[in-house]
């Protein structure tokens, strides 16, 4: 595993831990790489008003994008349980805006990574920004 990697799973995990998931019980780290080399880090927050919560990876784009940082490389999911944790289907819509088919989303649990899937295959069919210069 490259020292990167190592060091987003990390991020990621450290990010979980200060996870707000007090309805769930359920805590989700996530860390992302842009193509600029900068790290992004965050943690699901979850709200009384259910619907108000909001994924890991969410918060996650949301540093990346108030630091003026854009282009996705790599993405880190480590969720709990002996499930593998891949994104929502809302979170991989909001990844696939920054992302391209090919950048690789690693899926790690407690124990560490489990499975790297595709953008392109865990959304096949995103809608993009192309969509609206039709
Ligand atoms: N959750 C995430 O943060 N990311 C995912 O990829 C899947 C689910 C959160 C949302 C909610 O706070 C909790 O996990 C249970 O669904």
């Amino acid at each position: 595993m490259s020292e990167t990697l190592q060091e987003m799973i990390k991020l990621a995990a450290a990010a979980r831990v200060n996870a707000y998931a007090p309805y769930s019980g359920f805590h989700v780290g996530a860390c992302i790489r842009t193509t600029s080399g900068n790290f992004y880090a965050g943690c699901n927050i979850e709200n009384a008003a259910y619907p108000e919560s909001q994924c890991a990876e969410a918060t996650a784009i949301g540093m990346m994008i108030a630091d003026g940082d854009g282009q996705i490389a790599e993405i880190v999911v480590t969720g709990d349980g002996e499930h593998l944790c891949t994104p929502c289907g809302g979170c991989r819509q909001r990844l696939s805006e920054f992302a391209s088919p090919e950048t690789p989303v690693h899926i790690c649990g407690p124990d560490g990574l489990r499975k790297t899937i595709s953008m392109g295959e865990l959304l096949p069919h995103a809608f993009k920004t192309d969509n609206l210069e039709d």
